[in-house]
Parts: C-alpha cells; structure tokens; sequence
C-alpha cells in the first residue's frame, strides 16, 4: 500500500486540496466524515465544519474495533447533542456499515420532499467520504460499492474524471474521498495521531513517544498492557515512564551488549502493539465536558 499517511501538508497541498472538496461539494448532497474513533477530535479537520455548511452529514466514528465501547458512547452522545447523526464502524470487518444507507435516506427525507414537490421524483442523492489520512475512507469506500464497483457515468458539474458508484438504488457515492489535513496546530494532536501511526514517525522520537503513551496507561488502567508485559505484580504509578519502558525491554529480553535495555527496540515493540490493537482498546481523548 501507498505510504499514504506520509504525505507532507505543504500549504499548497492543502490550498489544492481544499479546492477539489470545495468543486466536489458542489455536486453532492450529503457528506460523510469519518474520524478515527480512537480519538474523535485529533483526527478531524475542523475546517470541514464550514465546508460542509448545512449540508446533510453523517459523522463515522471507524476503528471502533480498537477504541474503547465506554469512550465511544460519549462521542455518540457529543456529537448527537450537536445534531449530528453519529455512526459507530469498524470497516474492516464491515461492522456497523448496514447502518449507512438507512441513515442516508432519513437524513435526507426532507430534501427528498422538496426536490418531489418540485416535480423531481427519484433524484439521486449523492455522497462523498472525506477525512485526513488513514482514517479508513477507503475501506468504507470498498465496503459501500462492495460488488456494486460498477460505475455510474461521469455527470456534468462534477471536476472532470470523477466517477460515482451506485451504491442502493438512486444512491450514489464519488468514487474518490476528500482528504482533508490533520491540524497540527495543538502539539498534542500530532503526538496522539503518531500513537495511532496516522503521522509518520521517523521523524519522532520514539523512545519519547513510548513514553508519552505509557504515561496514558498509566493514568488509565489497561489491563491487556499490565497482561502481555506480564507486569501484574508491579504499581505502575511507582515507576517513571521511562522506568516502565525499560520493564517492557526487559520482560521481552531486549538486550544490548552490555546487559543494558535496548530502550529503542522496546518503544517500537509497544507502538507497534499498541497500532496493532493488541494493548486493549484505548481511546485517547474524551469528549469535551459540557
Ligand atoms: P484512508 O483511505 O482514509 O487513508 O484509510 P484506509 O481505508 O486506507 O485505511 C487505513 C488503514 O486502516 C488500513 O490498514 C485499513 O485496513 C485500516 N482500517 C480501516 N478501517 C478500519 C477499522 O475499522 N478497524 C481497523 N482495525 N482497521 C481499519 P493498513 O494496515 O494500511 O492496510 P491493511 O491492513 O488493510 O492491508
């Protein structure tokens, strides 16, 4: 695959990237936003939100797989109280993915009225995915068209090499997401997307990563963390981070010459175990109170 999540947002990405949501826009009705439901705020661009205006949209809460049930039953009810209809998925399994049309064709309902009113009866509805790099947009893509991968002709008003994929009936979906950029401007949202592995690492510190996300299990229990570590018999709040990434090293048995803790090796075991959902599901934000 495409080491689609390196892309670098230049400004100039983002102006053109802007440009083609903004022409796209133009020709839908409805949008989809999905976000990582592992952290729902990071992983959003919030400039969508005046993009979109007043246009219908649905909001994916995807890789529910990997985040906590408790966590994501706030979000629900965040964005509900918002008036925003809220999905939970997980598109690799196809989990929750039969919940999309029947929300699309009651999100709709009104606008549908109208457009009958107005003597259009059976006008298609059509529907874009955006979202930042590998939120999933196009697993949900694959999984809608699925065996209906055929595609519906190109249609005037659209930005020409746009293809749509009738996904049920007069639904129809652009065959293309919108990518939209992380906002970086909060230091700790590039730290939680590099958790998840959706920003490029190598030019992290690991090590320091490790530690920050030891200190999330720290402050929340995580009982797949303390089991794989096999680190049942110790208070993790009397350890440094750091200490506990060392106690990772050493229960795997990473060792350098020397007898010392190979420290790097250990940071990429629990990043890579921590992306790979076997620390448990861990959502790394809440919901703001109120
Ligand atoms: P994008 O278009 O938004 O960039 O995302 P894409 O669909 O390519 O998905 C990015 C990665 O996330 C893929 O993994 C994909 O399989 C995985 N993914 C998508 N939805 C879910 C989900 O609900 N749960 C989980 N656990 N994973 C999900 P990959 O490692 O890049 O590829 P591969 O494992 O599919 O080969």
């Amino acid at each position: 695959m495409a080491d689609k999540q390196n892309i670098q947002w230049f400004p100039g990405h983002m102006t053109k990237a802007l440009r083609k949501i903004k022409d796209n826009l133009r020709a839908v009705d409805l949008v989809a936003e999905i976000v990582d439901a592992r952290l729902p705020m990071s992983s959003r661009n919030p400039d969508i939100d005046a993009l979109v205006n007043n246009k219908p949209r649905i909001i994916i809460l995807n890789k529910s797989d990997m985040a906590n049930p408790n966590a994501t039953a706030l979000w629900v009810n965040y964005y509900e109280k918002k008036n925003i209809r809220t999905i939970v998925m997980d598109c690799k399994t196809g989990k929750g993915v039969k919940l999309f049309l029947p929300a699309v064709r009651e999100l709709m309902k009104p606008q549908i009225e109208k457009w009958e009113s107005s003597g259009m009866v059976g006008r298609v509805i059509r529907i874009m995915i955006v979202g930042i790099p590998n939120v999933g947009k196009s697993s949900l893509i694959n999984k809608l068209a699925g065996k209906n991968r055929a595609k519906a002709e190109d249609r005037p008003g659209v930005t020409r090499g746009n293809q749509w994929y009738t996904i049920d009936g007069n639904i129809e979906l652009l065959d293309t997401p919108g990518v939209l950029w992380p906002k970086f401007d909060d230091p700790e949202v590039g730290e939680k997307l590099a958790f998840t592995g959706a920003v490029k690492d190598r030019i992290l510190d690991i090590e320091l990563l490790a530690v920050r996300l030891l200190e999330v299990f720290q402050q929340c229990p995580n009982q797949y963390f303390v089991e794989r570590f096999k680190l049942q018999n110790i208070e993790l709040s009397e350890y440094t981070p750091y200490e506990l990434l060392e106690l990772v090293g050493r229960k795997r048995g990473m060792l350098v010459s020397g007898g010392e803790i190979d420290t790097l090796r250990a940071a990429n075991v629990l990043l890579d175990e921590y992306r790979g959902g076997k620390l448990g599901k861990v959502t790394l934000e809440l919901p703001p109170r109120g």
